[in-house]
């Protein structure tokens, strides 16, 4: 099995500094040698550019930086497809969660009915009119479903987007109020922090991948390094007190392993300056030991 590692320097949607640093941060605590150990062959496929504009806003939207944002995305979403086409798994590291946009695109241009496991404390499903920030990383769900500035939705084309029923969001803990409405009007499923304290985790992800697995042919994992806890990733820009623990979140990994129903993965948010000695980037490699099959015995 063949991995290729995308590094994706993006902080321009979290308009927040720092997050650029998270593909270096992530390649510093050993992810290739972590899955080399584990018998997979890794390219790194190095990052993708990411300039910085002069200014934040674009002409006609409040959206910030959204033609380097809409830029950097179409090129990933070509870069994960290309790797997708040659058999291999594309595990892409950020960089703010906006660039879920281009790698969801570029997935379903080969696995048109994926399904998504969004490990988030947020639920990134605003749009334009909803969003109380006009970041873009708080948006990228929204967009990967069809909904949103059509500067981003028309990446991977319009027709090629996630169905509601396919997605499972697991850790939400702070959605905003156009959000809920977005959730609830499509009947997305959302395992909040309220039902993985009363079912556990072992239930939680046993639900959901049966929702992820019902009607598709693949599964992306999407993973926020802030639906873990702030006490166990301090690294991130949009902390949330209350999140998934760090064993909660090594057994939904193991599950999601043992199911081996993963085709694709992304992990996002890991900001080294507001990280203790790069705590967040070591559990994020961790998580994706965990996920790619490392077994404690
Ligand atoms: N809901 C807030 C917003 O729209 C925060 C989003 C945080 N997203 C993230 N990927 N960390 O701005
Ligand atoms: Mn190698
Ligand atoms: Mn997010
Ligand atoms: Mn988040």
């Amino acid at each position: 099995p063949n991995v290729s590692l995308i590094g994706v320097p993006m902080d321009l949607g979290a308009d927040r500094r720092g997050v650029d640093m998270g593909p270096s941060a992530i390649r510093y605590a050993g992810i290739e040698a972590r899955l080399e150990a584990l018998g997979y062959v890794v390219h790194d496929e190095g990052d993708i550019i990411v300039q910085r504009p002069k200014q934040q806003a674009t002409p006609g939207t409040h959206l910030k930086y959204l033609d380097e944002i809409a830029r950097v995305n179409q090129e990933l979403c070509e870069a994960v497809s290309f790797q997708m086409g040659k058999g291999r798994f594309p595990l892409v590291i950020g960089g703010d969660h906006s660039i879920a946009i281009g790698t969801i695109a570029g997935v379903l241009q080969h696995r048109p009915n994926t399904g998504v496991i969004w490990f988030d404390a947020h639920g990134d499903m605003n749009t334009a009119d909803t969003s109380p920030s006009g970041n873009i990383h708080g948006m990228s769900l929204a967009v990967s479903l069809g909904y949103g500035h059509e500067r981003l939705t028309e990446i991977g084309g319009i027709d090629q987007k996630l169905m509601p029923e396919n997605v499972v969001l697991i850790g939400a803990r702070a959605l905003d109020p156009g959000e809920k409405r977005f959730i609830q009007e499509r009947g997305i499923k959302v395992f909040t922090m309220h039902e993985i304290d009363r079912l556990g985790m072992a239930r939680v992800m046993e639900e959901a991948l049966q929702i992820v697995t019902a009607r598709t042919d693949g599964v992306h994992l999407s993973l926020d390094l802030d639906g873990l806890d702030p006490h166990d990733c301090p690294g991130v820009g949009t902390p949330v007190i209350g999140g998934i623990n760090y064993r909660e979140s090594h057994l939904a990994m193991e599950i999601l392993a043992e199911a081996g129903v993963l085709t694709s993965a992304e992990f996002v948010e890991v900001n080294p300056i507001l990280d203790r000695m790069n705590q967040t980037a070591r559990v994020a490699v961790g998580l994706m030991g965990s996920v790619f099959g490392e077994k404690l015995l």
